[in-house]
């Protein structure tokens, strides 16, 4: 079993630098978030300040390096490469689905290299939803937790792509009640995160209700792991791909349903590829914005590539916000922003507000 996980997750880091791996017609929303202009902004862009404390955690700019790796020996490099990045500019990361390692112990220190080189840096552990329908429980929440010393962990929810896969593991019955007995007897927050389609707020409400401390939404509009699986099937699982390529609910609309129904903190993940999108994000009321795909290009080439792509984000929101005029993230859900497009028929349409936001007490 660990073979097989193995193969399949050497096998998207391949499809994921070779192939067109992107929404194809969908978008993220973020194209109908406007910002306001402020021509008169009286800051000071040198004393902009980026940080932000999430999950009691200091980062010194909301952005994080989303889940991808793990179980190889290239996967090994890819997270030495990241976590010495973020480290380096007090970000943070999640590692791939540890179930590889899990299920054989030698595969531990492919995740593990994350905290050998970033060891002030916040981690986020990862398991599969699916895995705690099938078995996991809170003996492996733990193990994934402690194989990285995680500050979180996340639990991830990936139906579309379980649904393409010819070994897809399709029994999501009873999926909530095992999150939620892991999130109660957990000391570290858990986080329930999306792979590419997003979070609807009636989801959120029951995530929150049942003790999960924060929601990734990775919308759609980026990464789409139907793409991903269209390339890892015979013909037949091509077509149904296909089919699905551009399924899930855009990353705009799912930060809008999620932000106005629940009070524990949003992560903005999804097609996020500039730092105003990140301040687009912030400013619909996520607290940290997680970017993946385009992060992987970069370790693959070097540590220096990668630091310089997160760094361009973060230069890219202190513009972002310097043009519009907030002095620190949280000012960000008070600058004016309109809402158009089919971002604004989707929030209408399903009763949410398209106008400015109050910001929420819990972050
Ligand atoms: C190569 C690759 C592997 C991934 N593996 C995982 C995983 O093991 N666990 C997980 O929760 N998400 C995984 N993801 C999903 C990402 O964390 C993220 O939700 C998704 O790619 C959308 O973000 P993006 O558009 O910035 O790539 C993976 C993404 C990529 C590109």
């Amino acid at each position: 079993m660990a073979e097989e996980t193995r193969k399949r997750k050497a096998d998207h880091i391949k499809i994921c630098l070779g192939q067109k791996v992107q929404a194809r017609k969908a978008t993220t929303g973020f194209e109908d978030i406007h910002l306001i202009h402020k021509a008169l902004p009286e800051i000071n862009r040198a004393k902009i300040d980026l940080s932000t404390t999430v999950f009691g955690h200091k980062f010194a700019a909301p952005i994080i390096v989303g889940a991808m790796t793990g179980g190889t020996e290239e996967a090994t490099r890819i997270n030495a490469t990241i976590a010495e990045a973020v480290e380096q500019l007090q970000l943070g990361m999640g590692v791939g689905s540890q179930r590889a390692a899990i299920e054989d112990k030698e595969l531990a220190k492919t995740f593990s290299v994350a905290r050998k080189k970033a060891p002030s840096a916040f981690l986020v552990a990862n398991i599969g939803g699916v895995q705690l329908v099938n078995g996991y429980g809170v003996k492996e929440a733990k193990k994934a937790v402690e194989m990285i010393d995680a500050d979180a962990l996340a639990i991830h929810l990936n139906t579309l792509q379980e649904a393409m896969q010819p070994e897809g593991q399709t029994n999501f019955e009873g999926v909530l009640a095992r999150i939620g007995e892991v999130a109660e007897a957990l000391d570290k927050p858990v986080i329930v995160k999306e792979t590419g389609a997003g979070i609807a707020a009636e989801e959120a409400r029951k995530l929150e209700a049942i003790g999960v401390k924060g929601i990734d939404v990775s919308g759609c509009g980026g990464t789409s792991f139907a793409a991903v699986e269209h390339y890892r099937g015979g013909k037949e699982k091509q077509v149904l791909a296909d089919t699905f390529w551009d399924w899930g609910i855009p990353t705009a609309a799912s930060l809008i349903e999620t932000t106005q129904t629940v009070k524990i903190p949003i992560i903005a993940s999804g097609g996020l590829r500039s730092g105003t999108d990140v301040a687009k994000a912030l400013t619909l009321n996520s607290c940290l914005a997680s970017i993946s795909q385009p992060l992987l290009e970069n370790a693959v080439i070097s540590g220096k590539e990668t630091e310089k792509t997160l760094s361009r984000f973060v230069e890219e929101l202190r513009n972002t916000m310097f043009l519009v005029g907030a002095r620190e993230t949280k000012d960000l859900v008070k600058v004016p922003v309109v809402i158009t497009g089919k971002t604004a028929e989707w929030a209408t349409k399903r009763g949410f507000k398209v106008g400015n936001y109050a910001r929420r007490g819990a972050l």
